[in-house]
């Protein structure tokens, strides 16, 4: 369909037949509002076609992990959990471990890998942006990484709130969310304030949200930040927060 559409649009307003000269234009249309178009699923289709993508823990799980169990922490929930790296990781260390994903793909595959290794953890496909199916102060501490930032500021913080809902008191954050360093024009879209679409890659249509260090602290102003920084890699930027629930020290 690319290919056909990179044909057509060398020359779409040119030529002597105007039916061919139509369906030319109306196809470069389609093309460039599909490619525009918001899609919060794409990583379905990159599960699918791709297999697990994230197979070993973000660098700082180890440690996170030894915080938790100082801070007695059971129940774990991975918000966006994907093909199910940390669920392995959180599982295999004892933690009561539940994860959440758009992608059915990824929970699926998820579910196979823990079988492999003979764990087990409760998980669902669902749409984190829409009110999150666990009951109030349910868990010890919630990880989610390379996720949160999949929205527009108003939809965020709604997540955000819904996070506090589900945490108990004192409860645990574990967060990263990441920046592209320099994307070229042409190859993304912005559609609200700080929040871009990418036209090429792996992500096309998924929002992006571009938080700072200080403005990702400011939105979890109802959790006392305990640690926050940014790693630069060659592509992007993960800033990454831990913090605990109700600015209590
Ligand atoms: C970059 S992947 C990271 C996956 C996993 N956290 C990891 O680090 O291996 C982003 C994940 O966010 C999920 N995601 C994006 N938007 C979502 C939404 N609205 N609801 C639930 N999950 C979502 C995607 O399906 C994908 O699994």
């Amino acid at each position: 369909m690319i290919a056909k559409l990179k044909i057509l649009s060398v020359s779409p307003f040119v030529g002597s037949n105007p039916t061919l000269r139509t369906k030319n234009i109306n196809l470069i249309n389609f093309y460039i509002e599909n490619m525009t178009k918001l899609k919060r699923n794409v990583w379905n289709e990159t599960f699918k076609e791709k297999g697990k993508v994230f197979i070993k823990p973000q660098r700082d799980m180890p440690r996170i992990i030894k915080i938790f169990k100082k801070h007695n922490v059971k129940k774990v929930l991975d918000l966006g959990c994907g093909s199910g790296r940390h669920l392995v990781f959180l599982a295999k260390h004892g933690f009561d471990t539940y994860g959440i994903d758009i992608a059915k793909y990824g929970v699926s595959m998820s579910r196979n890998w823990l079988k492999e290794e003979e764990l087990k953890a409760n998980l669902k496909v669902c749409d984190i942006y829409k009110k999150l199916p666990y009951k109030d102060n349910f868990f010890d501490a919630i990880v989610s990484t390379r996720t949160l930032h999949h929205e527009k500021i108003g939809k965020i913080r709604k997540l955000i709130k819904e996070m506090e809902r589900i945490l108990r008191k004192n409860g645990l954050i574990f967060i990263t969310v990441l920046n592209f360093k320099y994307i070229p024009k042409n190859e993304m879209k912005q559609i609200a304030p700080r929040t871009f679409i990418h036209l090429k890659g792996n992500d096309v249509g998924l929002p992006h949200y571009k938080f700072d260090e200080s403005m990702l602290s400011a939105e979890f102003k109802n959790f006392k930040v305990l640690g926050l920084w940014s790693e630069p890699q060659e592509k992007i930027v993960n800033i990454v927060c831990w913090a605990r629930k109700n600015n209590m020290i």
